[in-house]
């Protein structure tokens, strides 16, 4: 098993020389966009010490397993994974194996414990120590290393480089961390308490960007309302609102996404925000989790069902043709089945264009887990299959209404079904397959010709 090791404070260092030039690394990444992100800094580094991706582990030096732990079966893919590993490891011994992300944050020496082939295991806090951690592996042995937190904002790296797959587009973390308290969410306990990057650091990164030929970037953070809460910039702390309208001003970058916003904190400064600043796309994931006031309340959301129908409505009325999504969780403990029907209310009421459902999963350390009242797996499994076709229905009618209209959609590039077809998405970021080919960035009008049920077929004009 690795040695622990606690090191300290990011130190800004010359340039190291690239040494390992010509070998290769592939990453697999569970989980979130932040998850997506930091992949693509641990890929930046990798590269930027010679190495070069390649799409398979077989054929790979180093394998980077950036891990999620947000529900149960996250931690079940990981190990699974690993064990599909340990056969290649066996043919090619020089191979190295890190897993980094959530669930390593979370779990640290266990996961050596239980996979003895994995030479790395860092966290959350620590992702760009990942090239000096390689080179300790290979000089000392296996090694777990975890920092505690973030300290301050000085100590989030900002300045790593990057390994992007879309050249048009690209992820900006505002925030990390998060100061919330959802009783069913690991998320505090692995990413940290929330701290915010300065306004002009953020901006900055995106004029580079758009510098580089980024024409869509998506601000990140886990409740991106909260935004500036601990920042303190010339005697006033910076919100959102405005940095949503400065980063739309960019020159080039013509769409503007952000999330998660946190309904409690969803305010009309946002929603004005949003519709006052061309590039902010009119597009909304607002997680309602529940429509039942009593598990809202126990899952510590800070709103109620007509609360958050209240900040839908606030939104629509502010943005027109506003696209919206949801996070919707099944079986929080003590849900009945009145409960529930609340919940499939107020998705009738909201009418989401798409919705992310998940059943509920107890996390070790969070307060849910040890609540009365877990319902029984088989009750959350029909329920949930019901949610799901309420929600298939509402998406296919949201769909049809689109047909006949006309649409700016941006290519994301070839169809991965037929190449003859481009995939594309609207500013509401609704997938939209069209007849051609156009290089990834490029905007164009389209007329929706057919719907289905989680796409839209549509003709150029
Ligand atoms: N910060 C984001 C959520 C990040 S986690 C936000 O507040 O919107 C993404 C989604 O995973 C959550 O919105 C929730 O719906 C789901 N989730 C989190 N913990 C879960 C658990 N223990 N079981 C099932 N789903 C969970
Ligand atoms: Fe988890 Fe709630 Fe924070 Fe989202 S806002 S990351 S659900 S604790
Ligand atoms: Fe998973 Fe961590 Fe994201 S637990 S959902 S990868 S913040």
């Amino acid at each position: 098993m690795g040695e622990m090791t606690m090191l300290g404070m990011p130190t800004v260092k010359d340039p190291r020389p690239a040494t390992r030039q010509g070998r290769s690394y592939f990453i697999r990444t569970f989980g979130c966009q932040m998850n997506e992100h930091d992949s693509e800094r641990i890929g930046g580094l990798l590269e930027s010490d010679g190495m070069t991706a390649v799409g398979r582990p077989e054929e790979a030096d180093v394998v980077v397993l950036n891990t999620c732990t947000i529900r149960d079966n996250a931690d079940q893919k990981l190990y699974g994974y690993l064990g599909a590993l340990k056969q290649i490891k066996g043919e090619r011994p020089d191979m190295q194996i890190m897993v980094g992300g959530c669930m390593a944050q979370k779990d640290r020496e266990v996961i050596q414990t239980r996979a003895a082939w994995v030479d790395v295991v860092f966290g959350t806090h620590n992702t760009h120590r990942v090239l000096d951690l390689l080179d300790h592996a290979e000089e000392w042995g296996p090694v777990t290393e975890i920092w505690e937190e973030t300290a301050s904002v000085d100590d989030i790296p900002s300045a790593l480089p990057s390994h992007r797959e879309a050249e048009h587009s690209a992820w900006v973390t505002i925030t990390i961390g998060c100061n919330n308290s959802c009783t069913f969410c690991i998320v505090p306990l692995v990413r940290g308490r929330e701290l915010s990057r300065r306004p002009g650091d953020i901006v900055r990164e995106v004029q580079q960007l758009a510098a580089g030929g980024v024409v869509e970037v998506t601000l990140l953070g886990q409740n991106v309302n909260s935004y500036g809460r601990d920042l303190e910039m010339n005697g006033r702390r910076p919100i959102f609102a405005d940095l949503l309208r400065r980063v739309g001003e960019v020159e080039g970058v013509s769409r503007v996404r952000y999330t998660s916003p946190h309904p409690k904190d969803f305010q009309e400064d946002v929603a004005v925000a949003m519709a006052e600043t061309p590039a902010v796309v009119e597009q909304l994931h607002l997680p309602l989790q529940s429509g039942s006031d009593r598990i809202l309340a126990a899952m510590h959301r800070g709103y109620n069902a007509a609360r958050f129908l209240a900040k839908l409505d606030l939104a629509r009325r502010a943005i027109s043709d506003l696209t919206v999504s949801t996070d919707i969780i099944v079986g929080f403990p003590g849900e009945t089945e009145e409960d529930f029907e609340a919940t499939l209310n107020v998705v009738a009421a909201a009418r989401f264009d798409s919705a992310f459902m998940f059943q509920y999963s107890p996390r070790e350390g969070t307060p849910a887990a040890t609540m009365d009242g877990h319902v029984d797996s088989a009750v959350i499994q029909e329920r949930f299959g019901r949610l799901i076709e309420l929600q298939n229905r509402i998406t296919f009618e949201k769909n049809v209404e689109m047909e006949g209209g006309v649409y700016e959609v941006m290519i994301e590039g070839p169809s991965r079904k037929d190449p003859e077809m481009a995939t594309a998405r609207t500013r509401g970021n609704k997938l939209v397959h069209l007849p051609g080919s156009w290089s990834p960035g490029t905007v164009l009008d389209a007329e929706i010709v057919r719907a289905a049920p989680h796409h839209l077929m549509g003709r150029p004009i």
